[in-house]
């Protein structure tokens, strides 16, 4: 079990209560920054200073430059995100610090809001929203806000088939849509039972009603969604992005949906995030969502939970529950 003498594990925002209850058990001393949206860059490199623990968001720039500042106390970092693209792995390798994320426990709450989307867009309830809104006068008609029929024969076409591409993978069985997928070396035995089809992504982009995204951000999945491949999904298709935002040009998006190459778009992540591309703002048909895929109440525990699992186990010598492997 833990030794008081392990160190000061510092959590770069402002912890859930319940979250906070979890981190009173801990032996060493624990700093917490008091917003829960998180720390600015300066604070962050100032409060890590000595720290051997840091429990941090995506949004956390974990690179040389923090690690400088930490300091050689500093053994592990645990993000609260499964995404860690946000930390130089290869960095903390090389100084021997541990890094953690928080897979599996988000899933499902990620899989709902990417189904969201594809709802939302396909049959266009944002836009339709707004036009009740809007004041202007209307009766039932055969063409109004007609859009795509999910759950007769569509076909969904999932990029990077983990945990979250087959949690979405089951939400498209129960609504009877085709599903095809990229190759992936974990799938296995639950995408022959939901009947998931393996194609390469021109063969996908072609094929697919609508695309979902859920690979993760690496130098080989950076603008993986660009012009070509927009054009390849073709008119009246839907893009749907809750894996990270530079997985797609943002800028080729803008272009594409201006000028009906796909029909429409549901987007919980940017390409430069907090900024959206100013392009998109104008259009109707997308939908911007503030990176919430896991926003869950439970989720958001458990991925908390889980973070600090992972430091205390590593500051009390034990093996990190779920490393990230350089
Ligand atoms: C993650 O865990 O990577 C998600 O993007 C957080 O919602």
């Amino acid at each position: 079990m833990s030794t008081p003498t392990q160190g000061r594990l510092h959590v770069s925002f402002r912890p859930s209560d319940r979250a906070h209850q979890a981190l009173e058990t801990l032996p060493g001393p624990v700093t917490c920054a008091a917003d829960p949206s998180g720390q600015t860059r300066a604070e962050l490199l100032s409060d890590v200073r000595g720290a051997a623990a840091l429990v941090c968001l995506l949004t956390d720039r974990v690179d040389a430059e923090l690690l400088d500042a930490a300091g050689p106390s500093l053994r592990i970092v645990a993000n609260m995100a499964v995404g860690h693209d946000n930390i130089d792995v290869a960095a903390c390798a090389a100084r021997g610090i541990t890094v953690t994320n928080t897979p599996g426990v988000l899933d499902e709450a990620t899989a709902d809001l990417a189904f969201a989307l594809l709802l939302a867009t396909s049959r266009r309830v944002v836009e339709a929203d707004a036009f009740v809104r809007s004041g202007e006068p209307w009766s039932w008609r055969p063409d109004l806000f007609v859009g795509l029929d999910v759950s007769s024969g569509a076909t969904l076409g999932i990029v990077g088939l983990g945990r979250i591409g087959l949690a979405m993978a089951r939400r498209a069985r129960a609504f009877d849509m085709r599903i095809v997928a990229t190759p992936s070396r974990s799938a296995g035995e639950e995408a022959a039972r939901l009947g998931i089809e393996t194609l390469p992504l021109p063969d996908l982009l072609v094929t697919s009603d609508v695309v979902s995204l859920h690979c993760p951000l690496t130098p080989e999945t950076r603008h993986l969604i660009g012009a070509e491949e927009l054009r390849q999904m073709g008119p009246g298709s839907v893009l749907v992005n809750t894996a990270r935002g530079p997985i797609v040009d943002e800028a080729a998006l803008a272009a594409a949906l201006a000028d009906g190459t796909i029909g429409a778009a549901g987007l919980d992540v940017f390409e430069d995030e907090p900024a959206v591309h100013p392009d998109l703002l104008a259009l109707p048909n997308v939908v911007l969502l503030p990176h919430i895929g896991s926003a869950g109440r439970a989720t958001r525990d458990r991925m908390a939970m889980l973070a600090i699992d992972n430091a205390r186990a590593v500051l009390a010598g034990e093996p990190a529950p779920t490393p990230v492997h350089p």
